[in-house]
């Protein structure tokens, strides 16, 4: 009988980009992908981020665990990502139910592991950061919708004193330029118009004396990508070829995510971003004196050890300065093995909660007026779902809004031209103007 599999993700876009690595590199294994509920294979693809996302793992197993012994049945359970990485042999002392825990570097010999488990090997761990990378091992890309992610950096040498990401996904490491440009060829065949590149430090991202700007221009010029987008940036990688791709090249989005962390000069240097307030304003204005329309987005971590109310009030400051489209903000939470997690200056759970309520409050009124302000605009949406009501649908406009659109004639991997006609905090409503391009 054919064995099936199915995968949960807890993390970032490259957690779910390894996640459909993970699943093609099965498929072409054999295995069939099934419901969480009856798969024979069951992969809980995990983030360490947060204590609360790396939690999850936990509570998620015992629930695995109990429903299948009521069921009578033994899925085998993995665990792969950032909590594998970071708590392989704690993950094997506190839940007896996991079978096997594959890293984010070694996720490739994935289908070998499991041949062995069955074969009854027992327990298996395999952490490794190969100097070779994975990429290599893995089958070609399959059909995933009109919209795809496509990793071409891994890893932080950033060492911000609050992350454990340069320990869970290892050193920046840039895949190479003709792999990246084969697999968007892959995606584009396998019905993708819009690729999303991904990287920890995306715009890092480097191979000899070629930089991400130059990337950008190769991967738009590949026919059949309409719309090119990535992320994570980080401030200290900004080019000027970055910069200047916005104003030269159509296929590449008005949309940039950026995320500053704190607008305190004092936070950011415990935090050890390497960057000010300033220098993150100056490059803001360079990239809206270029695509003066790009919608700006950004992270913000609230009561990092040692953060005031004086320093929060900049933070607010620099959220009213810049007038984000959108943002996540988290309440820092202190990480085992990192340098702020050891400071004796932490700040009370309260006021994280209280700081973080007036942040949100803010960041939702920027949203609101943002998506006000495109009021009026046509532009085009690519169609990635249907809406809740008949007829329905849900596309993304150039700004990486979800703009909903009534017209019963319509599919994903449409591209329409809308005319935005109203605008709430988190999506906005479109009217149909005409069909640009038909999936
Ligand atoms: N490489 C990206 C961030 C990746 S992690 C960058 O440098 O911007 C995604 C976000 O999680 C971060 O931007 C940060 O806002 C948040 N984050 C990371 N570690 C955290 C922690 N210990 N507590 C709370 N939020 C955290
Ligand atoms: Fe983490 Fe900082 Fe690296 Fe981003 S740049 S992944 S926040 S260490
Ligand atoms: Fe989480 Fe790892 Fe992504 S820690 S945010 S899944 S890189």
């Amino acid at each position: 009988m054919t064995r099936t599999f199915a995968i949960k993700s807890f993390g970032c876009q490259m957690n779910v980009y390894d996640a459909e690595r993970m699943g093609e590199a099965l498929a072409a294994d054999g295995l069939h992908e099934a419901g969480t509920e009856s798969a024979d294979v069951l992969i809980l693809n995990t983030c360490h981020i947060r204590e609360k996302a790396a939690e999850k793992l936990y509570s998620e197993v015992g629930r695995i665990a109990k429903r299948a012994r009521e069921d009578g049945r033994k899925p085998v359970i993995a665990v792969t990502g950032c909590v594998a990485q970071a708590e392989g042999a704690e993950i094997m002392r506190r839940a007896g139910a996991v079978d096997l825990v594959v890293g984010p570097q070694a996720y490739h010999r994935l289908p070998e592991l499991l041949k062995r488990q069955a074969a009854g090997e027992e327990r298996l761990v395999d952490l490794d950061m190969p100097a070779d990378s994975k990429f290599g091992a893995l089958p070609g890309r399959q059909r995933r919708g009109p919209s795809a992610f496509l990793t071409i950096q891994e890893g932080c040498d950033k060492f911000c004193a609050f992350c454990v990401v340069p320990y869970t996904r290892g050193a920046e490491a840039s895949r190479p330029m003709d792999a990246l440009v084969e697999e968007a060829r892959q995606l584009v065949a396998a019905g993708a118009r819009e690729i999303t590149l991904l990287g920890q430090n995306v715009n890092a991202w480097g191979q000899g004396n070629m930089r991400f700007g130059e990337l950008l221009a190769e991967i738009a010029a590949i026919p059949g990508v309409e719309r090119l987008r990535y992320t994570t940036s980080h401030p200290r990688d900004v080019t000027e070829a970055m910069i200047l791709a916005h104003a030269e090249i159509p296929q590449l989005m008005p949309y940039l995510h950026l995320p500053v962390q704190s607008g305190s000069d004092r936070i950011l240097a415990a935090m050890n971003r390497k960057h000010t307030r300033a220098f993150y304003l100056d490059i803001i204005a360079r990239f809206r004196a270029a695509r003066p329309d790009i919608a700006i987005t950004s992270d913000f971590i609230v009561g990092f050890p040692g953060e005031t109310e004086a320093d929060f009030q900049d933070t607010l400051g620099i959220v009213e300065e810049v007038g984000y489209a959108q943002a996540f903000s988290f309440k820092y939470s202190p990480r085992l093995g990192t340098p702020a997690a050891e400071r004796d200056d932490q700040v009370p759970e309260e006021v994280k909660s209280d700081r973080l309520q007036r942040l949100q409050a803010l960041l939702q009124e920027k949203s609101l007026a943002f998506n006000a302000g495109t009021v009026g605009r046509a532009c085009d949406i690519l169609i990635e779902r249907r809406g809740r009501q008949p007829g329905q649908w849900i596309g993304k406009s150039p700004w990486l809004q979800s703009v909903v659109v009534t017209d019963p004639t319509l599919t994903v991997g449409d591209i329409v031209s809308v005319e935005i006609v109203g605008a709430g905090p988190n999506s906005v409503e479109g009217r149909m103007l005409q069909m640009k391009t038909a999936a």
